[in-house]
């Protein structure tokens, strides 16, 4: 073939090389059959070891770089003051911007501390789009979550650049309903996961910002998968082309007061979190809080080479290079499903693809769990472990009793960092448009147990 036959294309890879390798096995058909009925049709209840490639989750799954695990062995496991922990301090401090850092075990940890300090019962928490953790910490609180996000972002099919917007006309109504003195702060979640790892403009967030101060509304970030919303504005928004992430990263957090993080996601480790904040003063009640539920001040539930792996983690994911070949990877299966006609959210976001388990199911009603009954066959079919993200992830309302019937009924096919290659990918893909050929004859799930929290975790079903 000469030049002028070839396709004109340079192709890019990842910026590392593989050092160290975990084999993984895959189980025959009748074996993965009987591993997914004794996991009550819940991928969370597989055994790892029963999985041929984990997308489950995107937490707490990368793979760690040599630097990181250099840091490690540094750890300093002094119970107070730590000095990994005044690394990460600084990382945090000089890639987000804010003033306060107080560390948890994860996110989750985080998310518990603001909503107890801030929230009181009766107040209302507008954020665009809610997440499961989040929500209930806010309602443990006392507080009633309300979804200010664009209309746009629950419908999978609407191509929009910022699909994860918060609708400034959805949280001035609110603002006017129950006044701003039941408003302790907004949660913009930078990307939203649950609308399928959409991501936040920067004009909006400074929008958002502006309104929230007249109204002496804060403003806290969800900044679990912020370095990816960063990409995306340097990708997709009017000015920001020749920025780097990480400066795009440190303006995107200064339209805030402060931030929830777990850290098991764009910084790159296999465990942690923090609460960054500028207020004097709820970082004083959140380091009272900390000390109850975490750990001291200085390590938060963290050992210090966890906190030294994510103080280098963090320095790592801000790097253009990097973010490109991790957001890179998931468009490479995303375009592939879409290529192949496969419904999945458009367009594609940052951590994961999302099945959109209506399309793939429409004989399906939401009680018959159809995405949760998609990603029992996708594992039954290869292996591939996935993770439902519809109307079992939803819960129930806490007044009524009833199932929230959300509008995106989706299985999440998650990406690890660093840790699947392109041919993974093929196979997932592959495996995805087979159950799709095969989808008429998908019937549905029942559910025999329901715990009363976060009921995707544990809840167990029988087909029908
Ligand atoms: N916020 C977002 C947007 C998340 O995606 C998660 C976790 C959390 C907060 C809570 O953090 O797990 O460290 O306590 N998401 C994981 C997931 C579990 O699979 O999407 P955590």
């Amino acid at each position: 073939m000469d030049a002028s036959q070839r396709p004109a294309r340079r192709s890019w890879a990842e910026p590392w090389k593989v050092k160290m390798v975990e084999p993984i096995a895959m189980l025959t058909r009748d074996q993965r059959e009987r591993a997914i009925r004794t996991a009550g049709y819940n991928t969370f209840l597989l055994k790892s070891e029963e999985v041929y490639i984990d997308l489950l989750t995107d937490s707490g799954t990368s793979a760690m770089s040599d630097w990181q695990w250099a840091g490690m062995m540094l750890g300093d496991e002094a119970y107070a003051g730590s000095k990994n922990f005044y690394n990460l301090e600084a990382a945090i401090r000089k890639h987000y911007g804010y003033k306060h850092i107080v560390p948890t075990h994860q996110g989750r940890g985080a998310e518990h501390l603001l909503s107890k300090v801030t929230i009181k019962p009766g107040d209302f928490i507008p954020g665009n789009m809610y997440f499961t953790t989040t929500r209930v910490h806010q309602e443990l609180a006392g507080g009633t979550f309300v979804d200010v996000i664009i209309d746009e972002a629950h419908d999978p099919e609407i191509e929009l650049p910022f699909k994860g917007n918060v609708d400034l006309d959805k949280f001035e109504a609110l603002i006017r309903k129950v006044g701003a003195e039941k408003i302790p702060y907004i949660t913009v979640h930078a990307t939203v996961n649950m609308a399928g790892g959409q991501p936040v403009s920067m004009a909006n967030v400074k929008a958002v910002s502006d309104l929230a101060k007249t109204h002496g509304i804060k403003v806290f970030l969800d900044a679990t998968r912020a370095v990816e919303n960063a990409y995306f504005i340097q990708q997709r928004e009017v000015g920001y082309s020749t920025k780097s992430v990480a400066e795009i990263l440190l303006e995107f957090c200064s339209h805030s007061d402060g931030c929830t993080m777990s850290g098991k996601k764009d910084a790159l480790v296999n465990i942690g979190g923090w609460l960054a904040v500028n207020d004097d003063r709820i970082f004083e009640d959140a380091t009272n809080l900390v000390v109850i539920y975490e750990g001291l001040q200085t390590y938060g539930g963290m050992a210090g080479r966890d906190m030294e792996a994510m103080a280098r983690g963090i320095v790592e994911s801000v790097q253009d290079d990097h973010i490109r070949a991790r957001i890179g990877q998931v468009e490479y299966l995303g375009n592939k499903l879409i290529e192949w006609g496969i419904p999945i959210v458009r367009p594609v976001g940052g951590h994961a693809i999302y099945l959109d388990a209506k399309k793939f199911c429409p004989h399906l009603p939401q009680d018959a769990f159809p995405a949760q009954t998609l990603a029992a066959e996708l594992y039954a079919d290869s292996g591939v472990r996935a993770m439902e993200r519809g109307i079992v992830s939803a819960g129930r309302n806490k007044d009524t009793g009833d199932h929230y019937y959300p509008k995106l009924e989706l299985v999440r096919l998650t990406i690890p960092r660093r840790v699947y290659t392109q041919a993974h990918m093929d196979v997932v893909a592959e495996s995805v448009a087979a159950v799709n050929d095969e989808r008429a004859k998908i019937r549905g799930l029942r559910m025999v147990y329901e715990p009363k929290y976060l009921r995707f975790f544990q809840a167990r079903f029988e087909p029908n």
